[in-house]
């Protein structure tokens, strides 16, 4: 092991950083020389914007760059490779200033394309983890996961197999269901993988492995992808079996050096200092908030400097970037800093990382104007946005109407008032912000004369038709697309429904046709609607879907469409799902941040 002290540049204050067991630069260089001393050729990071793929706003995992040859296509480095890819979660948003989530992440990855299996795979992984040459962590403080199998694929008896001669106790295996069958979307390359956990509790880890113990953080993940599923669900053999494999450098490198997280480790030790230096607080009194803004400076640094030109705005992965940047400059103001702060913050993060990512300082100068002129905006209503904010709280719930004004006059993105609102456990009216959103459109398109027209118009037989239609959509968009998906609004009118939900990204054809061919099956079942009064509490805890944000009444009504769908609703609804006629959807668009919509109709 080697103890290392780094002095940075003299522009920025010298400072003897931490003593590390291990830095990341080690690591990637541990893991790169093993893997190439089993033959593998080492890949760069590809952009972390996806150049094969129109459905992920950015790369979640190292494969993803290499779909097309997990598929078959031959690499021109050869069968074996290994890389340290650059990542973008924002499913994780919510989770960040904990210990092991990240929204910017580096995956450490091997591949076997059509050539080694499990066997390998899995005694690799080990040896790299507990050999005295590699990482010397501690068999005793390790515990698996394999598949336990479905109709399709097998249980996974073989890496159970592999496990166990290699030492790992029988009470240390966990046989899982879906979290052991890994797929990057809906559809793609997939297989049944094998989880490895590390222990980061006090003291010895127990005997019995249980994988719901957070104290078990899960750092690398083999996936054997022998599988690819299609558009229409099914799952066939690919021509090839694959290995794809992700190793977390931020976590990894955290339990070597015996952190609890990487924003202790060499990773942000600069980063925190200078937030530390910045603010005149101390990270250990301001964790959260530390966390957050060095989070999403290194996320910001990275979307801002990568080769494939991305900018902050309103839309898609300009968005997402206008968030972090927004969101970290709020954080900074929750620790006091009054001045900008983020260019600051980002030259020590290209500084800390243009080494091995050459394209920041390639980029540097785009990277500190974007983000200087798009703080310097938010600065100047950020504070007036804030009192407006605490003026709004006063009337118990954040309407649609005062949303949208810290929307459209303070650059408050929604979800960021949705925080706001979340920490003085208060509620946003999104389905009003939405009609506000729309109102605001229609108008700016139509002139100030025309009105917009909201809820359920009229009621017809036309109407009634489309009112079941919504339900069994939702339910539908819930199981073939999110269990996660909500509705955010709904308009109807004798000629279509429309419909609006949360969900992140643009639907594809496959997918429209695939949620547009369940609510016709469903339909075709002939399913009885009926109708139960019942308390809201009981409703909810029966698994009654209600609309996010909208404050029901004590008592309230559920549509139950057969057993398929219960729904809190006012009403009224066909019959029989018979009535409705075929479904057919006509659109699909976004109509906020993370709020799509859908027309259909039924004919
Ligand atoms: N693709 C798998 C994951 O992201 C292994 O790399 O976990």
């Amino acid at each position: 092991m080697k103890l290392e002290a780094v002095i940075l540049p003299k522009e920025l204050k010298i400072k003897v950083r931490l003593v590390v067991v291990m830095n990341a630069g080690e690591l990637k260089k541990k893991y790169f020389d093993f893997f190439k001393s089993k033959g593998h050729a080492v890949i760069p990071s590809a952009s972390l914007i996806p150049s094969n793929d129109a459905s992920v706003l950015f790369n979640t995992a190292g494969m993803q760059p290499l779909v097309p040859f997990l598929l078959g296509q031959k690499h021109p480095l050869g069968k074996r490779l290994v890389s340290l890819q650059k990542c973008l979660r924002t499913v994780d948003f919510d989770n960040i200033g904990d210990n092991i989530h990240h929204t910017f992440f580096q995956m450490l990855g091997n591949w076997s394309l059509g050539d080694y299996f499990k066997k390998e795979a899995i005694t690799w992984s080990f040896e790299f983890l507990t050999d005295s040459k590699w990482l010397n962590i501690s068999i005793k403080r390790l515990a698996v996961t394999v598949y336990e199998g479905d109709k399709i694929v097998p249980r996974d008896e073989e890496s159970y197999t592999l496990w166990r001669s290699l030492g790992v106790p029988e009470k240390r295996v966990a046989f899982l269901g879906k979290d052991n069958f890994w797929i990057a979307g809906e559809t793609g390359p997939c297989g049944p993988s094998s989880e490895i956990f590390y222990w980061t509790g006090i003291g010895e880890a127990p005997e019995v492995f249980d994988p719901n113990d957070n104290n078990w953080v899960e750092i690398w993940n083999d996936v054997f992808m022998s599988y690819n599923k299609l558009d229409d669900g099914h799952v066939a053999p690919l021509i090839q079996k694959n290995v794809d494999t992700g190793m977390g450098l931020e976590r990894t490198l955290a339990i070597l050096n015996g952190k609890k997280s990487a924003y202790e480790t060499d990773l942000f030790s600069a980063i925190i200092d200078e937030i530390e230096s910045i603010s005149g607080k101390k990270y250990g009194e301001n964790l959260r908030e530390m966390r957050i803004i060095a989070d999403h400076i290194r996320a910001i640094v990275f979307v801002l400097g990568d080769e494939n030109v991305v900018l902050p705005s309103n839309v898609d992965r300009g968005y997402i970037l206008r968030r972090l940047i927004r969101r970290a400059a709020r954080y900074g103001k929750m620790l006091g800093v009054q001045n900008l702060f983020l260019k600051r913050l980002a030259e020590v993060v290209v500084l800390e990382y243009y080494v091995m990512y050459p394209e920041l300082g390639k980029n540097a100068e785009r990277i500190y104007s974007e983000l200087q002129k798009e703080e310097e905006k938010f600065q100047l209503t950020l504070e007036k946005g804030l009192h407006e904010f605490d003026r709004m709280v006063s009337q118990g719930l954040i309407s649609g109407v005062n949303a949208f004004l810290l929307f459209q006059s303070y650059g408050f993105p929604l979800e960021m008032t949705e925080e706001l609102a979340r920490e003085k456990g208060l509620n946003v009216d999104l389905k009003g912000f939405n009609i506000e959103f729309e109102k605001h459109q229609e108008l700016s398109r139509a002139g100030a004369e025309k009105k917009f027209k909201g809820g359920l118009g009229e009621v017809n037989e036309q109407t009634i038709k489309y009112h079941t239609a919504t339900h069994l959509l939702a339910e539908a968009l819930r199981r073939i697309i999110s269990k996660e998906i909500k509705q955010r609004g709904s308009n109807i009118t004798p000629e279509r429904l429309r419909f609006d939900f949360n969900f992140d990204r643009k639907l594809t054809l496959e997918e429209i046709k695939k949620v547009e061919d369940e609510v016709n099956r469903v339909i075709g079942l002939e399913l009885a609607v009926k109708r139960e009064e019942m308390d809201l509490e009981k409703a909810l805890k029966r698994g009654a879907q209600a609309e996010f944000g909208v404050k029901y009444p004590p008592k309230v009504s559920v549509y139950f469409i057969g057993d398929y769908s219960k729904e809190v609703c006012g009403g009224p609804h066909v019959e029989n799902t018979k009535q409705i006629g075929k479904f057919k959807i006509v659109k699909e668009e976004s109509v906020a941040a993370g709020i799509r919509r859908i027309k259909a109709v039924v004919e």
